[in-house]
């Protein structure tokens, strides 16, 4: 009957499943990983336990897994690393602490980002990113701290992240940010301090009164 044919197709391709040719064709979020230590300079050798040869980066220093081994954390943060990020982070669908603080990274916020579904803390302040804020980190529902301070963010900052309903603490101080900020959803709860030294951004978007972006460009 066709139903057995069915199920020994089953059968055969969960067995080629189950036995991949070489280790790293199963570690998806190990490859993602491996291809930021590729981006980076590391002078203190921080990233030297990172082999991508391992069935996952769980071992890893600076990795954290959860019980399925699935990276949850990826703690970073005084490492003098310098370099760029790259997109393959967004893959990483459990982590819920990015924490690359305080080094020297440079270039984009790569907007792949905003596919971190379960991320609660982006801390990527005091680095050297340029660039605009991406979008796309409007999609971090779960996000409780934004800390971007102490780059060279350039143009708007993107009315989408007010809708970031558990944002606990926002700070984009310290960039080169223009044009008005939203004072409104998740914004409400915020002071001018999340804002400071950011010397064309304009003051709180009043709304009804100034039109947005009354100085003309902001890039
Ligand atoms: C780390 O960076 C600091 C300041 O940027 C520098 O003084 C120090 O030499 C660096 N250390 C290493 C091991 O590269
Ligand atoms: C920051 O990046 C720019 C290039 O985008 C570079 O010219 C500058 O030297 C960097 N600053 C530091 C402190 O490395
Ligand atoms: C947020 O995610 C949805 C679907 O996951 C996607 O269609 C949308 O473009 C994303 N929004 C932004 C601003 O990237």
């Amino acid at each position: 009957m066709a139903i057995w044919g069915l199920l020994h197709l089953v059968a055969a391709a969960a067995l080629v499943l189950s036995c991949p040719l070489a280790p790293t064709s199963a570690n998806l979020e190990g490859d993602a990983l491996y291809a930021l230590r590729r981006a980076v300079n590391d002078p203190k050798s921080v990233l030297q336990s990172w082999d991508p040869t391992l069935v996952d980066p769980c071992t890893w220093f600076h990795v954290t897994c959860d019980a399925d081994n699935r990276v949850t954390r990826l703690d970073l943060g005084n490492a003098n690393l310098s370099g760029s990020l790259v997109p393959e982070l967004g893959k990483l669908e459990r982590l819920q602490y990015l924490e690359l603080y305080m080094n020297n990274l440079m270039g984009c916020i790569p907007k792949e980002l905003g596919g971190l579904k379960s991320l609660v803390s982006l801390d990527l302040y005091h680095n050297n990113f340029s660039g605009a804020i991406p979008p796309s980190l409007s999609n971090l529902s779960n996000l409780k701290f934004l800390r971007l301070n102490g780059n060279r963010l350039t143009g708007r900052i993107p009315r989408e992240l007010t809708e970031l309903q558990n944002l606990k603490i926002l700070d984009v101080s310290n960039n080169d940010l223009c044009g008005t900020f939203p004072t409104w959803g998740s914004f409400s709860k915020f002071s001018e301090e999340s804002f400071k030294n950011n010397p064309r951004l304009e003051g709180p978007e009043l709304m009804g009164f100034v039109r947005y972006d009354t100085r003309g460009s902001c890039k």
